[in-house]
């Protein structure tokens, strides 16, 4: 695993302010190397923006459903009304440089001796949504590294399995030996757990803690991009609650 320290980012989904407040609160932790558990694009204005800094951080990334159909002309019949609106609003913004990279993105990738996935290991490109210690079980049968970080559900949370499978809220994990942990980074540009800061996650194999960051970011400026392109007001009222 090198030296690295890992920022894992998931649901970046198109914010810029939160997408750069959170990288600068990940130089300041001093990490090395980028990493995306998918779903770059989608709900918010700044597609382009959000994808061309991706792709000049090197960051290694997987396919999150809206990845997948914001890069594709499939029928959105599975979306609800409002993503399938900026779907179809993110399709005009994006040039072949940003659709090839996304149609690139695998739905898996293995780095350094883990795993990212952007829903679940057992049918990732289904889109499955791990909230309960269940649904987790279903995807440990397909783990085979001891760590795996995902997002999707856009709630932080940690699921690690011994005997059983348990599900915690976590702010700075300590990896124990011989447990296995599916990790929800949760999102960086829409929360859903309730406080509306970006969440990202820092990795550091070396001291083998897992740190859930917290970051404010300039809601109003996404909310004034939500506005200026047209996009649903709903998606910008939202942010304000982390919901
Ligand atoms: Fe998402």
């Amino acid at each position: 695993m090198g030296d690295h320290r890992y920022a894992i980012l998931g649901d970046i989904h198109s914010n810029w302010p939160a997408l750069e407040a959170v990288m600068t609160d990940a130089f300041a932790q001093n990490v090395t190397q980028f990493l995306c558990v998918g779903d770059v694009v989608g709900y918010n204005a700044e597609p382009v923006r959000c994808l061309e800094t991706i792709m000049e951080l090197g960051c290694v990334t997987v396919m999150g459903n809206h990845d997948q159909y914001c890069s594709s002309s499939a029928p959105l019949d599975d979306f609800h009304p409002l993503a399938a609106e900026v779907v179809r609003w993110t399709r005009n913004q994006l040039n072949d440089q940003h659709l090839t990279f996304l149609r690139d993105l695998k739905f898996v990738r293995r780095v350094a001796g883990f795993t990212l996935v952007h829903s679940t290991l057992d049918m990732p490109e289904k889109w499955g949504y791990v909230f309960d210690a269940l649904e987790a079980d279903a995807n440990f049968n397909y783990q085979s590294t001891a760590l795996c970080f995902h997002g999707h559900t856009h709630v932080p949370v940690v699921f690690e399995r011994q005997k059983t499978v348990h599900r915690m809220h976590f702010s700075r994990l300590q990896l124990q030996l011989g447990t296995r942990y599916f990790i929800n980074v949760g999102s960086v540009g829409q929360p859903r757990d309730g406080d509306p800061r970006s969440a990202y996650a820092v990795f550091d194999p070396q001291l083998k803690t897992v740190e859930l960051r917290r970051v404010p970011y300039d809601v109003e400026a996404t909310q004034a991009g939500i506005r200026n392109a047209g996009l649903p007001e709903r998606l910008a009222r939202r942010l304000v609650f982390g919901k």
